[in-house]
């Protein structure tokens, strides 16, 4: 499909932001909702509107039956082995934070240590913090080369008997590059460590396989899939959720509760504690849909690496730009480009495109250590969808260049 096409299922893209039709740029932090994904939450609001997994009425059973199917759906869409190993969240802040929580209640031990990169979205860096300091444990850093890739090769220098998790993003939210995540489990399962992947920007640009990854865990968020915020998925293999205590207490996680103990449901209720988010997590199986196909369109491909291509040009092409993130070899860059202008403040520019109906994302992109390590307090990122033309690239660059003349 071509982004034309595709743009009109998306009715947020069609308004106009001080007088100028808006150019959306900050899919990364969250991707507009297509008609189908607003008209579903709309309709089960409207009708099967009902606490699911409890009552047996009609519309707590046909809400109970949305949310259900939903998992399958999921399931289907990471290639996971089994519906159980499906967990639904708020987000993948809230599936690290279990993982952290869960995971480290069980195994993790004064003096052991846990693996993040320099390159982590903040919920992959604190809640491991939080962790450390609640165990005594401690965290360790992979760093990335002067291009942004991850260095790979330190891994097992890092890697040490006390080692107990490695938690590490498919794709960073701020550089765009694509990790080895295959080759990282591959090492970390040679010492029989178990590995996370945040896939919140990974779960939208490929298509993921946790079977053929062999990843331990993986987490990803609605919002950047075009579904409703506020839904979330944690995929864990069984052997490593049924280990892990529960979460949170309350609702339908449990099996039995006397004064005397507590004994809990099995997978995946167990970790479901509480009201769940039972009108929104079915736009998943739409949202799902929708991202599969654009996965797999050439058309949409074809688009994607022709944006890519024109900024990687146009930006490099401008010496007062400097870009975090280039690929090497044969490593893939997603349509997603942060960068600093050498005496310009990241949010004068920002405020500037956004007067000129360009919504770009500015700041420290919840990534503060790697800000530190690339040396600025800020940067600007742009991140494309498959609803964005290359005529929207084209007018972001002009509109950078005048931007930039008129700070400098
Ligand atoms: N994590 C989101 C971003 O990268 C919010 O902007």
């Amino acid at each position: 499909m071509k982004p034309e096409e595709i743009r009109s299922q998306f009715p947020a893209l069609a308004q106009t932001v001080y007088g100028k039709p808006l150019v959306y740029l900050d899919n990364a932090a969250t991707a507009q909702r297509p008609v189908s994904v607003l008209d579903k939450e709309r309709a089960l609001a409207s009708t099967a509107n009902a606490n699911i997994h409890r009552a047996v009425h009609k519309l707590a059973v046909d809400a109970t039956e949305e949310y259900e199917r939903t998992r399958d759906i999921v399931k289907d869409f990471l290639n996971a082995g089994s519906r159980e190993e499906i967990i639904f969240t708020s987000g993948t802040t809230m599936s690290i934070n279990l993982v952290a929580s869960c995971f480290g209640e069980a195994f993790v031990h004064e003096g052991d240590e846990i693996i993040v990169s320099v390159a982590e979205h903040h919920s992959n860096i604190v809640s491991w913090q939080l962790l450390c300091q609640r165990k005594k444990a401690a965290l360790k850093v992979l760093d990335i080369d002067e291009f942004g890739g991850l260095q790979v090769d330190s891994l097992e220098k890092l890697i040490s008997q006390r080692t107990k998790i490695i938690a590490i993003s498919h794709i960073s939210n701020v550089l765009g590059l694509v990790n080895p995540v295959r080759e990282i489990v591959r090492i970390a399962h040679g010492h029989d460590i178990p590995v996370l992947v945040d896939g919140a920007q990974g779960s939208i640009h490929e298509e993921v396989d946790v079977q053929e990854m062999d990843c331990d865990f993986y987490a990803f968020s609605g919002h950047k899939v075009y579904g409703a915020t506020g839904t979330g998925v944690l995929y864990g293999k069984k052997k490593w959720l049924d280990a892990m205590p529960p979460y949170m207490g309350g609702g339908e996680m449990i099996e039995t509760v006397r004064f005397s103990g507590t004994t809990f449901a099995p997978l995946p209720g167990k970790f479901e504690a509480g009201t769940q988010n039972f009108n929104a997590v079915p736009t998943l199986q739409e949202a799902l849909r929708l991202a599969r196909q654009f996965q797999q369109d050439p058309e949409v491909a074809q688009n994607e690496w022709a944006i890519t291509h024109y900024l990687t040009e146009a930006l490099a092409a401008d010496s007062r730009i400097r870009v975090y993130g280039v690929p090497r070899g044969t490593q893939v860059k997603i349509p997603l480009f942060s960068f600093s202008v050498e005496g310009v403040h990241h949010e004068d520019l920002a405020l500037i495109l956004d007067k000129m109906g360009i919504a770009v994302r500015s700041g420290q992109m919840c990534a503060e250590p790697l800000m530190d390590r690339c040396g600025v307090t800020g940067m600007l990122r742009v991140s494309f969808a498959p609803y964005n033309t290359m005529e929207e690239a084209e007018y972001f660059v002009k509109c950078l260049n005048k931007a930039i003349s008129m700070l400098i």
